[in-house]
Formats: C-alpha cells, structure tokens, sequence
C-alpha cells in the first residue's frame, strides 16, 4: 500500500499506548482512522487528542473478544467512512497467571486467548471478508511480541503461547490471501524498545479481569515490572524507554514497504537465530526462556 493518503484504518486497543500512536502517525500520513477500545474514558481522550491535531477520526466501544462486537465495529467503520483499508488487530492485556504452568487456572488461559487470539480472529472475520468481496486494497497487522512471538519467556507463559498464535495465525492468512489473489497485505507487529526490550504503555497498569474471566487466586500482572522499574531508577540506570512514535513508524514504513515482519533490525536476530540453531540441533530449549 504505497500510498496511505484517505485510507481508512481501524485499530484495535487504541485507547492508549501503541494503538494510539499508530493512529497519529497514520493521521499524519492522510489516512481516517478509526480508534477502538474497550475502555471508553480512554478512548474518548485519545480521539479528542487525534482531532485536535486535526485528524478525521472517530472512536468506537469494542470488546475485541467478541465477534459481534467487533462486527459492530465493522459496521460503525463503514457507516462512518464508506470503506475500510487497514486493521491493525493490537488491543492486548497483561495477561499473567498464578504460579507455575501447572498452577494456573484455565481462566488465566481463556482470559489471554480471548483477547489476544480471539481479539486477531474475530478481526479477520468481521473485515476480511467484507474487503474480499469489495475488492478493496487491504492490509491487516495482528500485534504479536517479541515474548511468544520469537522465543517465549516462560514466567509468562499464557501471554507468550497466545502472541506465537498469532504468528501462525498471520502466516496463515498471508498465504491464503496470496494464493486467492488478493489485493489485502498482511503483517506482524513486533513492538520493541531500542534499548529495553519493553515499551511504556498501559499494559503495565493494573486492571481487573472482565466478568467470567476472574480468577479464584489473585494475580499480580504488573507489580514485577514496575519493581524491576524502581530497582534500575535506585540504580542510576533508569530504563531508557523508546517513544511509541518509532513503533508506530515502523508499521507505516511496514505498511508502505508490504513488509510482512513489522520489526527493526538489530531487536530479534539473536533470539531467532538461537531458537532456529536449539530446533536444528535437537537440543534442549535454552534461549533463555528462563523458570
Ligand atoms: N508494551 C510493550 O512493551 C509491548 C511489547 C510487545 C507487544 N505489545 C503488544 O502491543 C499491543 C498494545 O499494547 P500496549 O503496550 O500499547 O498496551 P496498552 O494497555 O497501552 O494498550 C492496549 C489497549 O488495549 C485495550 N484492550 C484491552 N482489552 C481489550 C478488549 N477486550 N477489547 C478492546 N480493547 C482492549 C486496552 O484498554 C488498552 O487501551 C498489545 O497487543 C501488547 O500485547 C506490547
């Protein structure tokens, strides 16, 4: 998608951190963008803020883990702009578990998986379609992580298992839309820092888990972030954190480039080639992926 001037982007999670800076940087490059999150006070701040750099853009209440309500945002989208060009599947969560793998609560797994797997398939299945049928020139970025995405780090288990799904999951589609003929892109989003791997968003603030998801032992998602924060502060080694607006260039360069891996050079190739080099020996996994 060369040219990105009055496309129409939808996003996911762009209430705040990474969704949001896309949509800047998308509004900078001409496009509508249409924000969405399941929290509505941050969703109604971020469009403010878009417009009042003067975007065209709308914001919608989604709960991504539901296809209806994904669906409605489809609709919203076309109701509002006629069309849609790009979905960038990103709301996500800190969606940590209790104990060892053993211990966790098959809450702790349905409440990942229903944001960030459900969240990227039930973006493809309330867009893709409607863009097949209309003919449309398309692009569809699904969020992954570095945690999951290349390697997975083992103290996070059920966040790192969803964000390797949604690799496959991206993989996926790709060849089949390349193989139907299509006109739609497809990319994976790696959002990394230049120096900590790590990005200052909301992720790392508490939230509760939506009803049906709760778990019977309290988990604490954020405060090990937050500690290893203080402790590098104490230190005099405070975490040099990346703007978001890097991430968010990626992903425009990404999107005019047709890249599918939406990731700078010099964050994964270690990692990768560790993976690749334990897999071609048979050896046992020691990336590190830690306990
Ligand atoms: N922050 C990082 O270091 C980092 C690194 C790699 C990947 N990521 C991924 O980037 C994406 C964006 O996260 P972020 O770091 O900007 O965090 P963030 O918390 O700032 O943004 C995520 C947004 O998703 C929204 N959301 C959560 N559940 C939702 C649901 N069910 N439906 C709709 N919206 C929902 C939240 O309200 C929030 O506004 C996530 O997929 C995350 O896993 C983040």
């Amino acid at each position: 998608m060369r040219d990105l001037t009055d496309k129409v982007a939808v996003i996911t999670g762009g209430g705040g951190g990474i969704g949001k800076a896309m949509g800047h940087a998308f509004a900078r490059e001409g496009m509508k963008v249409v924000l969405s999150d399941v929290h509505q006070e941050s969703l109604d701040a971020a469009v403010a803020e878009l417009r009042s750099a003067g975007a065209d853009a709308v914001g919608v209440l989604t709960d991504v883990s539901r296809l209806d309500s994904v669906e409605a945002l489809r609709d919203a989208t076309l109701d509002r702009f006629g069309t849609v060009n790009v979905v960038c599947n990103n709301a996500g969560v800190a969606s940590g578990a209790h104990g060892q793998i053993w211990e966790h609560e098959v809450n702790d797994w349905r409440y990942a998986f229903s944001v960030h797997v459900y969240g990227v398939i039930n973006g493809i299945n309330a867009f893709v379609p409607w863009m097949l049928e209309h003919g449309v020139e398309g692009h569809v970025v699904n969020t992954s992580s570095h945690n999951g995405g290349f390697a997975p780090v083992a103290a996070s288990a059920t966040y790192a298992t969803c964000k390797a799904a949604v690799v496959t999951i991206s993989e996926c589609l790709f060849g089949q839309l390349r193989a139907a003929g299509a006109d739609i892109g497809v990319s994976v989003l790696f959002p990394t820092g230049r120096t900590e791997g790590i990005l200052d968003t909301g992720i790392w603030t508490p939230r509760e888990r939506p009803p049906g998801y709760e778990a019977a032992v309290p988990v604490d998602t954020t405060s090990k972030m937050q500690m290893w924060i203080d402790m590098k502060e104490q230190a005099g080694d405070p975490v040099q954190f990346t703007p978001l607006s890097e991430v968010a260039d990626t992903v425009v360069d990404g999107l005019k480039a047709g890249r599918f891996w939406m990731v700078e050079e010099g964050r994964f190739e270690d990692l990768v080639r560790a993976r690749a080099d334990v897999i071609l020996r048979r050896a046992d996994p020691e990336y590190p992926i830690g306990a």
